[in-house]
């Protein structure tokens, strides 16, 4: 934390201890005039000292406090003389888990895919390390959004298969499709993206696409191919099934062109020992078998 922040909690925390001591000790004795008990609508009052016991057991609670202070880390910046933080007891808690469940990883990773995807427990595990690492971008249900590919269709942008898809997951993906606005201007990003859409065989100006087409031909084709088909190397998507990652319709096909798209698919090989990719791609596969 910053110094301003480091001295305001050293301040308010040494503040409210030394307030709290003054408050204690400022109230033992029944001090004031009128020590006789006196009566009010009916009600007597006593002003009695607070017993010994408890005003002991405050003092203690008081250098519990400073001693605590003193051991952990608690004073803004100031670590402690313990040497206790709670990156090591998270460190160490993990490590615990993993050595707990490690000999159950390396069981179901000695599997092959097959077998993963008959394999109940496998699935289960597989499903929860999902849900953890991979759900926040692709859905729980791994169905995608705009931006994030359906992981249950027979859609690959990347190619198909376990290898693929254990690559995905450990090296991540990079997609790159520049931007289209400089090369072909605005008329030409519309007269493009109705050719697009006339390779799904949608609704579109065929006079528009006839001359996009030749725009096709010159910018396109080294990624997406002659027919639009797309390259997994590159991961440049199929144009001709009508299955969109941002969407099909003529205003959203322009402004991919106009802005260039760049999907990124983070690398997850340092986050996830080989065992759990293992189940994790086996999982992935199975959500698209038939
Ligand atoms: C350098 C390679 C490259 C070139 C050249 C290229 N693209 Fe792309 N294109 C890609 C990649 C990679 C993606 C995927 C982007 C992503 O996933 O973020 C993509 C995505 C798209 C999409 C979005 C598809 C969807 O599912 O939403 C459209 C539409 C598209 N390109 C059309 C074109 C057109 C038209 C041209 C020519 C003007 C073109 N691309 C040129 C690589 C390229
Ligand atoms: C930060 C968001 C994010 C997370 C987390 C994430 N992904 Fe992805 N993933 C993406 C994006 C974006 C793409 C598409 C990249 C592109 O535009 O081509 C992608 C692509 C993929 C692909 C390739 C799909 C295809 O059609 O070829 C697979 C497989 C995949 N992810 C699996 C996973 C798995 C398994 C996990 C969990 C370990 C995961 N992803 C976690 C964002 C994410």
């Amino acid at each position: 934390m910053t110094s301003a922040w480091h001295w305001f909690v050293i301040v308010g925390t040494l503040g409210s201890l030394a307030a709290m001591a003054w408050l204690l000790m400022a109230n033992r004795k029944a001090v004031g005039k009128d020590k006789a008990p006196h009566e009010w609508d009916g009600i007597t009052e006593l002003d009695t000292p607070l017993p010994m016991w408890w005003v002991g057991m405050f003092v203690l609670s008081i250098v519990f406090s400073l001693g605590y202070l003193v051991y952990y880390p608690g004073l803004g910046n100031f670590e402690g003389t313990s040497g206790w933080t709670s990156m090591d007891r998270v460190a160490a808690d993990n490590a615990a888990h993993e050595a707990r469940f490690a000999p159950l990883y390396t069981e179901l990773a000695a599997l092959d895919v097959a077998e993963l995807h008959s394999n109940r427990r496998a699935t289960q595990l597989g499903r929860r390390l999902f849900i953890n690492h991979c759900s926040t971008c692709h859905g729980v249900g791994a169905q995608g959004g705009f931006g994030f590919p359906n992981l249950t269709d027979d859609e690959w942008i990347w190619g198909e298969g376990y290898t693929a898809i254990e690559t995905a997951i450990k090296q991540g993906r990079q997609a790159v499709m520049p931007t289209w606005l400089p090369a072909l201007g605005e008329e030409g990003i519309q007269e493009t993206a109705a050719y697009v859409r006339s390779l799904s065989g949608q609704a579109h100006d065929s006079e528009a696409a006839q001359r996009g087409s030749a725009h096709f031909q010159t910018f396109c084709v080294a990624c997406h191919g002659p027919e639009g088909k797309g390259n997994p190397l590159l991961g440049s998507p199929d144009l001709t099934n009508n299955i969109w990652l941002y969407g099909g319709d003529l205003n959203q096909i322009a402004f991919t062109l106009r802005h260039g798209r760049n999907g990124n698919m983070p690398a997850h090989g340092d986050l996830l020992s080989p065992e759990k990719t293992k189940l994790l791609a086996a999982y992935v596969l199975s959500l698209s078998a038939p």
